[in-house]
C-alpha cells in the first residue's frame, strides 16, 4: 500500500474486448468486491468475437455489473473517492460502452476520472498481488492481441524491448484450437486437453529462437500446425490431444526463452508476467522452474487476475488518481495506443 492512496476506494471499468468488468480497490492495494460478466456464450456459434454482439451486451449489462460489483463489496456509490476506466486499446465500441458509463457516473457523482491503458492494467495486477515485485522490472504480456516485453520503471512510461510481428500467442492459441475442433474460447480448451497429450509428439518450431533480439513470430507456428493437421486427417482423440500439447510446448518455450534473454540483456532481476495466457498452467509452470534454476524474483497473478478484470484497471487508476491525474470530459477511446505513449501511461507508484 502506498501512502498516497490510502483512503481511497476507487471503482474499476473494464470493457475492452468481450468482458465487462467492474471492481472496487480499497488504498491501492485490497480488492473489496470484483464481477466479470463473459460473453462466451453470445460468441460461441461464431467462433470468435463478433465487434457489434460484444457492445451490445456491455450495454445491456454495465450497470448490473457495476451494482453487483458495489455489492460484493457491501459499498454504497458514496463512499468511492475515484472512477478508473479502460480507454483503449481495443474494440472501439465496447471501450466506448464502459467509457461513457464511467463518464456519466464521474459526472453524476462529481468524482474524479482517469482513463487507464489496457495493458497498464494487467500489469498493475502483477504489483497488486506481489509486494516484492518493485521496478525496475520485466513486464511479459501476453494476451489475445499482445505479445510483448516491457522494461518498467518506477518514473517513466515502460519500454517496449520486443514484440510480436504478426500473431499475438493468445491469438495462436485460439487459432490452433480452432484448427483441432475445439470449442470457442480456444485457448483454455486447448491448454485442458493438451495435458491429457503428448509435448514431444510434433517438434515444432520455436519461431526466432536461434535468432537475436526479443520480437517474437507465431503465425509460422500456426501453420507448422494446420499442416501437421491436414495430413493427420482424420484426426482422433489422440492427435488431438498430442497436436495440442506439442503447440503448447512450443509456444510456452519461446515465452521462458525470449524472457530469460531479455532479463539478461536488461541486467533485470524481476519478472511479471501477465495477460490471459498467463493462466496457462504448462507456461506457469516453465516460468516457476526457470525462476529457480536461474534465480529472478517472478510475479505471476492468480488465473483470475491475469484474464481480463476491472481489479487491475481500479489499481492503475488508484496510481494514476494518487498522483493527480485527472482526465476530462474530452477522454475518449482508443482502438491503437501504445503503452510508452503518455495518453494513459499510468506507472508504479514505488
Ligand atoms: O488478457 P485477455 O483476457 O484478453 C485480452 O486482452 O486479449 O486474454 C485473452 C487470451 C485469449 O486468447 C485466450 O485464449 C487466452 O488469453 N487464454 C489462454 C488461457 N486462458 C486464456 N491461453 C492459454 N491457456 C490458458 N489457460
Ligand atoms: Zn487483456
Amino acid at each position: 500500500m502506498s501512502a498516497p492512496s490510502a483512503g481511497s476506494v476507487v471503482l474499476g471499468i473494464e470493457s475492452s474486448c468481450d468482458e465487462l468488468a467492474a471492481a472496487i480497490v480499497r488504498d491501492g492495494g485490497t480488492v473489496v468486491g470484483s464481477v466479470v460478466h463473459g460473453q462466451d456464450a453470445v460468441h460461441r456459434p461464431y467462433g470468435g468475437v463478433v465487434p457489434e454482439l460484444a457492445s451490445r451486451d456491455h450495454v445491456a449489462a454495465v450497470s448490473q455489473v457495476v451494482a453487483a460489483a458495489l455489492d460484493e463489496a457491501r459499498l454504497e456509490l458514496d463512499a468511492i473517492t475515484g472512477i478508473a476506466v479502460t480507454a483503449g486499446p481495443g474494440l472501439l465500441g465496447s471501450l466506448l460502452v464502459g467509457l461513457s458509463f464511467a463518464k456519466a457516473l464521474a459526472f453524476q457523482r462529481d468524482l474524479p476520472l482517469v482513463g487507464v491503458h489496457h495493458l497498464a492494467g494487467h500489469l498493475a495486477a502483477a504489483e497488486l498481488v506481489d509486494e516484492a515485485l518493485r521496478p525496475p522490472y520485466l513486464g511479459l504480456v501476453v494476451s489475445g492481441g499482445h505479445t510483448a516485453l516491457y522494461r518498467v520503471e518506477a518514473d517513466r512510461a515502460p519500454a517496449l524491448l520486443g514484440e510480436t510481428r504478426d500473431d499475438a500467442v493468445g491469438e495462436a492459441f485460439d487459432k490452433v484450437a480452432k484448427l483441432l475442433g475445439l470449442p470457442y474460447p480456444g485457448g483454455p480448451a486447448l491448454s485442458r486437453i493438451a495435458e491429457k497429450g503428448d509435448a514431444t509428439a510434433v517438434d515444432f518450431p520455436r519461431p526466432l529462437a536461434e535468432q537475436a533480439g526479443l520480437d517474437f513470430s507465431y503465425s509460422g507456428l500456426k501453420t507448422a500446425v494446420a499442416h501437421e493437421v491436414a495430413r493427420r486427417q482424420p484426426l482422433d482423440g489422440r492427435d488431438v490431444a498430442d497436436l495440442a500439447a506439442s503447440f503448447e510446448a512450443a509456444a510456452t518455450d519461446v515465452l521462458v526463452a525470449r524472457s530469460r534473454r531479455a532479463l539478461e540483456q536488461e541486467g533485470l532481476g524481476r519478472l511479471a508476467v501477465v495477460g490471459g495466457v498467463a493462466a496457462n498452467r504448462r507456461l506457469r509452470a516453465e516460468l516457476a522452474a526457470a525462476a529457480a534454476r536461474q534465480g529472478f524474483h517472478l510475479a505471476v497473478p492468480p488465473p483470475a487476475l491475469c484474464t481480463d478484470n476491472a481489479a487491475m484497471i481500479a489499481a492503475a487508476g488508484t496510481r494514476l488518481l494518487a498522483r493527480g491525474e485527472r482526465h476530462g470530459w474530452e477522454l475518449t477511446a482508443a482502438s491503437r495506443v501504445a503503452l510508452d505513449a503518455e495518453a494513459f501511461y499510468s506507472g508504479p507508484a514505488r
